[in-house]
């Protein structure tokens, strides 16, 4: 057996963001390029035509000409226990969460559900080309070790955490402030840093946590300032007027979790659609990220990310499926529904930066681009190699693309888990070879 594999195909890296669309100096592209993968992380990066024949001939090489070859994409912010939810009808946030999310979380009390789940959940993800995600598990520690234990058998990068709720809720999602605080303390002591794992501590939102829950929470990223934080934030107009009822001292949602400590570099806050400028403000100097979920933000009508506000006031941003409020695992559809909510705002998304924002974008947002999001040689093996043909419709229009933005453009609009011809996950090919029965 050999231990080093060479994927051959069209590379495509980013070094920056895109400044515009001529900005092709932000990424390296070759377009007949040798990867070469070595215990799970990047060996060596470049033309196949520079390969030396000895490193040819103790490897095993894939050709994958003509598919571009990417690092795995990234998905920042989504929920493990909501594959039920998904695709639930008719309501809006709170609605939604009462009638059809919190019931289907409640299962997750439940140990062979949630490790049944789990694999699907890992499988999936893969499948299309996703190969880092920020995950929030159910309130239930179990529904937490089900997916750590997943991510572990399949070598997989992942951030998650239990859900931190103790109010606001049906009682078989709620924690208390001791047990929730017992239980992420061990969570974190058996899990962050284990394989490729990284602990988020999860307060779901504010609605659901008492202030005396929050001060748990303060008091668990003191004690683990290397682990991530998430949350929601600012998502609907009925959220935003309950939350700041329930902390009516708050000079805005943000606030609430300012006074919480909860803001900083490894802070992920989903959604941050309807913000303020002293938000963006605290956001910005803070180096808190606001994470973009543009398909759960319309369908359950919350409403228009404003990303070039985000930009002016220097926020950090992410993209995010956010299943089950999102309505699809797949990356590029995510892309091509952020395209439309842009359009919407007289915004745009070019390819390039659509494509770096999937890839070295996110790794950045999670402060993880020394390890992911890039094809740079010392970084970890995560890849995924794009079809941009894969569908008759896609096939048919690549007939008249004649530049690589195009094409990107046409796997941005199109494209889903059928574009995706493979997943290499720690440098092994992934896709369609579940673990689960
Ligand atoms: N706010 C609090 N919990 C959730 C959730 O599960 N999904 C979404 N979209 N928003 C939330
Ligand atoms: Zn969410």
């Amino acid at each position: 057996m050999n231990d080093k594999t060479i994927l051959r195909g069209r590379l495509l890296s980013f070094r920056r963001e895109p400044e515009n669309a001529d900005d092709t100096a932000a990424f390296s592209y070759i377009e007949d390029g040798a990867l070469v993968m070595a215990g799970g992380m990047i060996l060596s990066v470049g033309a196949y035509a520079d390969l030396g024949s000895d490193v040819r001939q103790a490897a095993s090489i894939i050709d994958h000409r003509p598919h571009l070859i990417l690092p795995g994409f990234i998905d920042a912010h989504l929920h493990f226990p909501q594959m039920h939810a998904v695709a639930s009808w008719g309501a809006q946030l709170m609605e939604w969460l009462n009638t059809y999310t919190f019931p289907q979380e409640a299962r997750f009390a439940e140990l062979a559900h949630a490790e049944r789940m789990a694999g699907w959940f890992l499988d999936q993800l893969v499948s299309q080309g996703t190969t880092t995600v920020a995950a929030y598990c159910s309130v239930h520690s179990t529904s937490a070790t089900a997916l750590f234990q997943a991510a572990m058998q399949r070598n997989y990068r992942l951030i998650a955490g239990k859900a931190l709720m103790d109010r606001n809720a049906p009682d078989a999602v709620l924690d208390t402030p001791q047990l929730g605080y017992d239980e992420t303390r061990s969570l974190i002591a058996r899990w962050h840093g284990q394989g490729r794992i990284d602990y988020a501590i999860t307060p779901r939102f504010a609605i659901t946590s008492t202030p005396e829950q929050m001060e748990t929470v303060a008091a668990l990223i003191a004690e683990h300032p290397d682990c991530y934080v998430q949350t929601h934030l600012n998502e609907n107009h009925y959220e935003i007027e309950l939350t700041l009822s329930l902390y009516p001292k708050a000079r805005d949602y943000l606030d609430i979790y300012e006074a919480y400590g909860m803001l900083g570099p490894k802070s992920l806050f989903g959604h941050s659609i309807h913000m303020n400028q002293r938000e963006r403000a605290a956001m910005a100097a803070s180096g808190s990220v606001a994470v973009f979920c543009p398909t759960s933000n319309l369908f359950l009508g919350s409403g228009l990310f404003d990303e070039a506000a985000m930009k002016s006031a220097s926020v950090r941003t992410a993209i995010a499926t956010d299943i089950g409020g999102g309505t699809d695992y797949s990356m590029l559809r995510t892309l091509d529904e952020a395209y439309k909510v842009l359009q919407l705002q007289n915004q745009k998304l070019d390819p390039y930066r659509a494509f770096y924002w999937l890839t070295l974008g996110n790794a950045r947002a999670l402060s993880k681009q020394a390890e992911i999001g890039t094809l740079e040689v010392g970084t970890e093996a995560d890849v995924v190699v794009l079809n941009s043909a894969a569908t008759p419709q896609m096939a048919m229009r690549m007939e008249t693309v004649t530049s690589l933005r195009e094409e990107l453009f046409v796997l941005q609009t199109f494209g889903d888990d059928r574009a995706i011809a493979e997943t290499y996950v720690s440098g092994k090919a992934a896709k369609n070879r579940s673990l689960t029965s």
